[in-house]
């Protein structure tokens, strides 16, 4: 029994088949247990020599499997280090590093100059309801720029935000006619626009409100400035031509002089020497009323920048489409913005 056992011992080639037998010999159902337990069957004479007996054949097996479970143990532990053995001079594979979205990055960095200036930064919801989009924005329901023509309507009372105006509205709801607010609010808005190289059904604005005692329109001028030198240069600046918005009273579009031409004109400005970049104004007082502010004491003013329009303008990008179509090339080129 003994031989056999040793002999199957040698034999076992895994930690596991050395297991098996283990198992065999010396489990509760083997041949020696099975010895050991009919002991009591046999008389006082012979039951030490057996029992010496059983014990030296479990012992020897006993010994002989450690012996090979070692041995089996070093065995795998060096052909693992073999396999995972590293040629550490084959060359490494390149790790591509994508990079920040241009308009990610600009939206940053506007933001960054917007802090600066003491604005904090919130957002909104991209379905937004007809009442915010329009509603509080003093758009009456007749208005011509509720259109379905213009907007995406999700259901009759909601749609894709075509502005990111309505986020006015729910921060001066939010600060229960107590001033002073000053926000800005990036996102994406969308309108029902054919895409070409200055038109997108989905873009991005980044609208400002600050409403607080006193805010006069030259508030919002200084602010705009400043904004403008330190995203283009100190050597810009801007200028304001009467405009119309429902919810701004008097309402401005605002240029900036073009960097390109140094203001004598050429194709980027259409030899203007000046470029729109936004739309502001002071907020209408009946915007005021409807948010929850008191417009006898409270005044403000607001605007609401094209982000697409602001990056293809400092990047020289021609075309708006770029943003949307993910070419790895163009993409590429603004690692290190
Ligand atoms: N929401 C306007 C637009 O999309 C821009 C604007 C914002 C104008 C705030 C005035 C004040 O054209």
């Amino acid at each position: 029994l003994g031989k056999e056992a040793l002999e199957e011992i040698k034999q076992a080639d895994t930690v596991k088949a050395l297991d098996a037998v283990r198992v065999k010999y010396l489990g509760k159902k083997g041949p020696i247990t099975e010895v050991l337990r009919g002991m009591g069957k046999l008389s006082a004479e012979e039951r030490p020599k057996v029992g010496q007996k059983a014990n030296e054949v479990r012992e020897e097996i006993q010994q002989q499997l450690e012996q090979k479970t070692e041995e089996l143990e070093k065995i795998a532990l060096e052909e693992k280090l073999q396999e995972e053995s590293i040629d550490v001079t084959l060359p490494g594979k390149e790790v591509k590093r994508g990079a920040r979205h241009p308009l990610t990055a600009v939206v940053e960095e506007m933001e960054d100059i917007f802090i600066g200036l003491g604005f904090s930064v919130t957002e909104g919801p991209e379905v937004e309801t007809d009442y915010y989009n329009f509603e509080a924005l003093n758009l009456p329901p007749d208005h011509p720029a509720r259109d379905m023509q213009d907007s995406f309507y999700v259901t009759p009372d909601m749609l894709l935000r075509t502005q990111t105006s309505p986020v006015q509205a729910r921060t001066m709801e939010k600060f229960k006619g107590k001033g002073p607010v000053k926000i800005v609010c990036p996102g994406k808005v969308y309108r029902r626009d054919d895409d070409d190289a200055t038109h997108s059904h989905q873009f991005m604005q980044m609208e400002g409100l600050y409403v607080d005692e006193n805010v006069r329109m030259s508030d919002l001028k200084g602010t705009l400035e400043a904004f403008v030198k330190e995203y283009f240069g100190p050597d810009r600046t801007i200028r304001l031509r009467p405009s119309f918005f429902p919810f701004t009273e008097p309402s401005v579009e605002v240029d900036v002089s073009c960097g390109i031409c140094g203001g004598d004109g050429c194709r980027i400005c259409k030899h203007s020497g000046w470029i729109e970049v936004l739309g502001a104004g002071m907020v209408h007082p009946n915007v005021l009323t409807y948010n929850g502010f008191d417009p006898e004491k409270y005044s403000g003013f607001a605007f609401g920048m094209g982000v697409e329009r602001f990056a293809m303008l400092k990047y020289g990008i021609d075309d708006i489409r770029h943003f949307y179509t993910n070419d790895i090339r163009f993409l590429e080129q603004f690692k290190r913005v």
